[in-house]
C-alpha cells in the first residue's frame, strides 16, 4: 500500500519586512541579506496571529474538500507553543468542528517536529488504511531585534493530509536518522525568543546532512543523480544551497545544473516568507512542486533538521497529476495581499506581539474568514474568525 501526502495547505501572515529595508536600517550591505543569507522578504506575525491561528488557516484551506469523518489522527508540531499543557491541536479541532473521535496531540523536536508527525501519520495510516491523518507545522521564528538571527525570522504554517493512495506524493519505505545532544539552538521556558549559536548551528546542520544523505544512499543503493530533486529544511535559503552544493559536488555538469535548478525552485517561497521552523521543509516541497518542471513519478529526497539536534533523510515519489492538487491561486493571493511594513512599524509589531496583553479583546486586520487570536478570557485563549 502506498501512503503519502494527499493535500497541502499553507498560510503566512499579512505583513512583511523587505530585506533591503532591514539591511539599510541595520547598517548592513543589502547584498549580505539578499545574497549572503539568500532572503528577499520576511513574514511578520502581529499579536493576533500565533501558531494555533496560522495552523487553523492552513488546514482550513483544504478541510472542506476532504471526508472529515475519516480523519483519525491530528498532530500539531510546533516550537512556538501557546500552552505548556494543552495541545494546540485541540484549538484547531474546535475551530474546524472536527469530530471528537480523533486522536490528537502536540509534538516537539525543534524544526524536525513536522517530519516526526508525518512519519507517525504514515505508520498510523499503515495500520488504519481507511483512515486519514492531518499533520500541521506552525511557527513564528523570533530571534529578537538587532540580533544576527534577525534576518532569518519568519512566520507561517503548512498542513498536510496523509492517506493511502495519495494524490500528491507517496513516501518511500526507509529513512536515515541521526541525533546527538547538541546546544546549537534552543528556547528556554523563560525566553520568548530563540537562543542560538548561529555559526555552530550551520556547521552541525551540514554535518548531519552529510551523514544522513550518505547513510540513505548506502541503504538504498541510490546515487545523487537518481534524484529528480533534493530539498532541505531552509532556516534561510543560503543554508540549503550549501547542503545542495555538497550533494552535487562530485556529479557531472548536467546533474549539477538540474539539481541546482530544482533547488532554486524549492527556495522561492522561503525567500518570501523566511524561516517557519517545523514547516520550512514542507514549504520547500510546496515551492518545488509549484515552480519546478518535474517528471511524473520523480524521486524527491528530503532533508529534515531540528536543532538540539535530530536529522532525517527520506524520500518520496511524485504522483501523476499532482499539479491539480496544489493551492497555487490561494498561495499567490496570500503573498500578494501582504502589507509592506517599514522597519519602525515592524519593530512596533514585533515588540507588541512579544508582550501579548492579558485579558484584552483583540481585533484583527486580516481578511474575512481568516482565524485569529482574539485575546484571553480568564487566562483561556480565544480564537475567532474575521467577520
Ligand atoms: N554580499 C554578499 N554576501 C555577503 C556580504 C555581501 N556584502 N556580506 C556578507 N556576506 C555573506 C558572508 O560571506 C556569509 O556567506 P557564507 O555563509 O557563504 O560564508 C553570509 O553572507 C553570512 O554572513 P555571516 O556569516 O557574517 O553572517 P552572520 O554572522 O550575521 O550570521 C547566521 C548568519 C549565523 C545564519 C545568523 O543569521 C543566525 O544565527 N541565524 C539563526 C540560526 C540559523 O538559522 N541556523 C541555521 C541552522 S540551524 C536550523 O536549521 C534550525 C533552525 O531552523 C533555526
Amino acid at each position: 500500500m502506498q501512503i503519502g501526502i494527499d493535500k497541502i495547505g499553507f498560510f503566512t501572515p499579512n505583513k512583511y519586512v523587505d530585506m533591503t529595508d532591514l539591511a539599510l536600517a541595520r547598517g548592513v550591505d543589502p547584498n549580505k541579506f539578499l545574497i549572503g543569507i539568500g532572503q528577499r522578504k520576511m513574514a511578520v506575525a502581529d499579536v493576533t496571529q500565533d501558531a494555533v491561528s496560522m495552523g487553523i488557516n492552513a488546514t482550513k484551506q483544504y478541510f472542506a474538500e476532504i471526508d472529515q469523518s475519516k480523519v483519525g489522527l491530528l498532530i500539531f508540531a510546533t516550537e512556538s507553543s501557546v500552552d505548556q499543557s494543552k495541545s494546540a491541536s485541540l484549538f484547531v479541532k474546535k475551530a474546524l468542528n472536527l469530530h471528537p473521535q480523533v486522536r490528537t496531540f502536540e509534538i516537539k523536536e525543534a524544526c524536525f517536529g513536522l517530519t516526526a508527525a508525518l512519519m507517525t501519520a504514515r505508520d498510523y495510516v499503515r495500520v488504519h488504511p481507511h483512515h486519514t491523518a492531518i499533520v500541521i507545522g506552525s511557527d513564528i521564528a523570533r530571534y529578537g531585534l538587532n540580533t544576527p538571527g534577525e534576518v532569518t525570522q519568519g512566520a507561517g504554517s503548512v498542513s498536510l493530509l496523509v492517506k493511502a493512495n495519495p494524490s500528491i506524493l507517496t513516501l518511500n519505505e526507509g529513512h536515515s536518522a541521526y541525533s546527538e545532544d547538541i546546544d546549537d539552538f534552543w528556547r528556554p521556558n523563560d525566553s520568548k525568543v530563540a537562543l542560538v549559536d548561529g555559526k555552530y548551528s550551520t556547521q552541525v546542520y551540514l554535518e548531519f546532512f552529510k551523514k544522513t544523505f550518505a547513510a540513505y544512499q548506502a541503504e538504498k543503493g541510490w546515487m545523487t543523480r537518481d534524484f529528480g530533486a533534493l530539498i532541505y529544511h531552509l532556516p534561510y535559503t543560503k543554508m540549503g544551497l550549501k547542503a545542495n552544493n555538497i550533494a552535487i559536488a562530485d556529479e557531472d555538469k548536467n546533474v549539477q545544473e538540474r539539481l541546482t535548478e530544482t533547488f532554486t525552485a524549492s527556495k522561492q517561497l522561503s525567500m518570501e516568507v523566511g524561516n517557519i521552523y517545523t514547516a520550512s521543509l514542507y514549504m520547500s516541497l510546496l515551492s518545488l512542486l509549484e515552480h519546478a518542471d518535474l517528471e511524473a513519478n520523480a524521486l524527491i529526497g528530503l532533508f529534515s533538521y531540528g536543532s538540539g539536534a535530530m536529522a532525517e533523510f527520506f524520500s518520496a515519489n511524485l504522483v501523476d497529476g499532482y499539479q491539480k492538487q496544489l493551492p497555487l491561486a490561494w498561495q499567490e493571493h496570500l503573498l500578494n495581499r501582504r502589507q509592506r511594513l517599514s522597519v519602525a512599524e515592524y519593530e512596533e509589531v514585533f515588540t507588541a506581539a512579544l508582550n501579548e496583553p492579558a485579558e484584552v479583546e483583540l481585533t484583527s486586520d486580516e481578511e474575512r474568514g481568516m482565524w485569529y487570536f482574539a485575546g484571553t478570557k480568564n487566562h483561556i485563549r480565544q480564537y475567532c474568525q474575521v467577520k
